[in-house]
């Protein structure tokens, strides 16, 4: 079935409700069940939050006081309360669960080993004892750079355990990113792998560790732990390297956990923002573990028997709330995948779902869009009986792919959560509940109960129904970001702005509601991409490009593609002539490894253009609007006349690739 043939019979506002023996059996069952709490919420903010954070997280030490206010927008939750996130995730199931398998970890070539809530334990245990050994205490920063494993849930949940504060990077980001993030967090020990297997490749990963600490500036690591993955050869410097399983052998296989405060930070994560350098997004422990628990109850209708299977790597936010902290903390049983979907081929998350009887399954609409050009009709060879949820995020979806993922994947029976969501507000935010919300392909629909979220114009007000704007959240709720690591002001300017008085987040995304107040995310406003559901800052791209010796200007813009969600467009000013067509695919093809290189794979551009020059105004300000439309092969029809250079906008049309 193609994409095409499905959108033609879309209609505009078809609605689907959940089957009623979903309804009933629902953690939130029904819209009125939805509003209630939603109710509860608005009449008694701090009690509604109260009330649930003493149900569902486990204290040390009590909370007296809910949300302190008085440093807005910094602000605490439960900040005199204390607890442990690894206390909840493990120990909480050892008692009532501890042989049931945490995870069910399936390898690139299909290897699968499983590990139970004991077992988990007791390796967490033993790595955090091993890590304190090192000299890794309380709120020291550890940089993690590991591959989908056992071992990178074991790393995460260690340093949780000692209260140091992790900051994960994600695999596929080159040495020089690394090296950045090591410095920006000031950490001292490096967890990382010999390699990793993706598509049936090894993909080294000590290397890049060693060359990003060859780079300079990162003296404060003094360990890098290695895990045994791959088993290829690595270069090892005495003193600092360690193996993961010797750093572990004969330690206590318990470790009493580092009680910290609700506010204690529990992690780093570096995403791109309008800017060249990436922001250090600074997570809490309380707050963040809270929702965790609460949106896999309500959005993933948690329940014990439930097979989950979030596909996001850890080196996303994705991957730390929905495969590190949610699910064990509800006592979940999770798949874990090393690989990619479309390897030995495009049935692999199908045979996947069938072979672990996966009941509730989330992706991103790119690996979707992908999966239905790759084989639109596989899923119908499997069988994919056990799903009951199926869940997207990162991007909009296209109305094409949520009916094909609805129809072949759901079979009709599975509600779509489609969830908004990022790395600052650290849990779901907008998304419809899947025993109550009625859902609409592309929308996803409302914000969670406890979440203010609207839609404003450029003075801040409410734009109504039938309208679109920026998104804003009105309310602070508890997982949300508490700075930007080092820099408190840029988290104030960036999510507070005085535009709007400092009283409102702004997501950085374009919405709009629908006549019945659904919600459509549109997508950023900002100078960010959003590529296979992959953040990236366009100035950060043109940095990484002007960094090149032969480079003297560059502009970097976003183009709609059908599988990626945006493509990434670069337009390039040589410091030599302008190339003719054979030097300039050389050269495409030079800049696009470099910028490989320079941030990581993730980052190159798809398309390049030269110019010898770029379009400016008189005042010299790059018009990127018109860069925009040329990188769509669009028609120039916007006014030109401020343009200093109109002759360039025939050459930059000019593709070269
Ligand atoms: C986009 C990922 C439409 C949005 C969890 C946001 C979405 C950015 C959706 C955050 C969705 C995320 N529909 N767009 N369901 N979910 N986005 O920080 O632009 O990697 O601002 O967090 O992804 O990306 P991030």
């Amino acid at each position: 079935m193609a994409a095409t043939t499905i959108e033609s019979v879309l209609q505009e506002n078809r609605i689907f409700t959940p089957a009623e023996a979903f309804v009933r059996q629902a953690n939130v069952s029904g819209m009125d069940a939805y509003r209630r709490l939603c109710a509860e919420a608005e009449k008694d903010f701090p009690g509604f939050w109260g009330r649930l954070a003493r149900e569902h997280v486990l204290w040390k030490k009590p909370f007296t006081q809910v949300l302190d206010e008085s440093k807005a927008p910094f602000f605490r939750w439960f900040a005199d309360g204390e607890l442990n996130a690894s206390y909840n995730c493990l120990d909480r199931h050892l008692e009532t669960q501890p042989e049931k398998t945490a995870i069910i970890f399936e390898a690139d070539d299909g290897k699968v080993t499983r590990i139970t809530y004991r077992e988990l334990h007791r390796r967490v245990c033993m790595f955090a004892n091993g890590l304190k050994a090192r000299g890794v205490k309380r709120g020291e920063r550890v940089v993690i750079y590991m591959p989908m494993s056992i071992e990178a849930v074991v790393a995460m949940q260690a340093c949780a355990r000692i209260g140091a504060i992790h900051s994960v990077v994600f695999g596929g980001f080159s040495a020089k990113s690394l090296q950045e993030r090591i410095i920006d967090a000031g950490a001292i020990a490096v967890l990382t792998a010999d390699g990793q297997f993706r598509g049936g490749r090894e993909i080294p990963l000590k290397a890049a560790v060693d060359e990003a600490i060859a780079m300079g500036g990162c003296e404060s690591i003094a360990t890098v732990v290695v895990y045994r993955r791959s088993g290829s050869p690595v270069a090892w410097q005495a003193g600092r390297d360690v193996w993961m399983h010797d750093l572990m052998a004969g330690q206590p296989e318990t470790c009493e956990p580092e009680w910290v405060g609700a506010e204690h930070p529990l992690f780093i994560l570096y995403t791109s923002g309008s800017t060249g350098k990436p922001k250090g997004v600074q997570h809490s422990t309380g707050g963040y573990l809270l929702w965790m628990i609460l949106t896999m109850k309500w959005v993933f209708d948690h329940k014990p028997g439930d097979i989950f299977w979030c596909t996001a790597d850890v080196g996303w936010v994705t991957g730390h709330s929905y495969v590190c902290y949610g699910p064990l903390a509800c006592g979940a049983t999770e798949v874990i995948f090393e690989g990619v979907p479309v390897y030995p081929d495009a049935g692999r998350f199908w045979k996947m779902i069938q072979d672990h009887k996966v009941t509730v399954f989330y992706t991103a609409p790119t690996a979707i869009r992908s999966l239905i050009k790759a084989g639109g009709e596989l899923p119908k060879h499997y069988d994919l009986s056990s799903l009951r949820i199926l869940g997207t995020v990162g991007e909009p979806i296209n109305p094409e792919a949520w009916m094909w993922y609805h129809e072949t994947v759901g079979r009709g029976r599975c509600p779509i959560v489609d969830t908004w969501w990022q790395t600052e507000t650290g849990g779901l935010m907008i998304s419809p509940l899947p025993g109550a919300t009625p859902t609409k392909p592309g929308s996803a629909t409302f914000p969670l109960p406890g979440i203010f979220a609207d839609i404003v114009d450029e003075t801040g007000h409410p734009v109504g129904k039938g309208k679109g704007g920026m998104l804003v959240i009105t309310r602070p709720w508890p997982a949300m970001l508490r700075t930007i690591w080092g820099d408190p002001e840029r988290f104030r300017k960036t999510y507070y702005p005085a535009d709007f008085q400092g009283k409102y987040y702004l997501a950085g995304d374009g919405a709009s509601y629908d006549e019945d107040g659904y919600i459509r995310i549109i997508g950023r406003i900002d100078d960010v991409l959003n590529v296979s559901g992959h953040r990236l800052g366009t100035m950060e791209i043109e940095s990484a490009l002007v960094a090149n010796p032969i480079v003297a200007e560059a502009a970097v813009v976003g183009r709609p593609d059908d599988l990626t969600g945006e493509a990434i467009c670069a337009f390039v000013v040589l410091k030599q002539a302008r190339p003719g067509t054979e030097d300039a695919a050389r050269i495409v093809k030079d800049l696009q490894d470099w910028v490989g290189r320079e941030i990581g794979p993730i980052a190159k551009p798809r398309d390049i253009r030269f110019g010898e020059n770029l379009p400016k105004t008189r005042s010299g300000k790059i018009m990127r609007r018109l860069l925009r439309s040329i990188a769509r092969d669009e028609e120039i029809r916007q006014d030109v006349s401020t343009l200093e250079n109109p002759a360039i906008l025939q050459q930059l049309s000019e593709k070269a690739r």
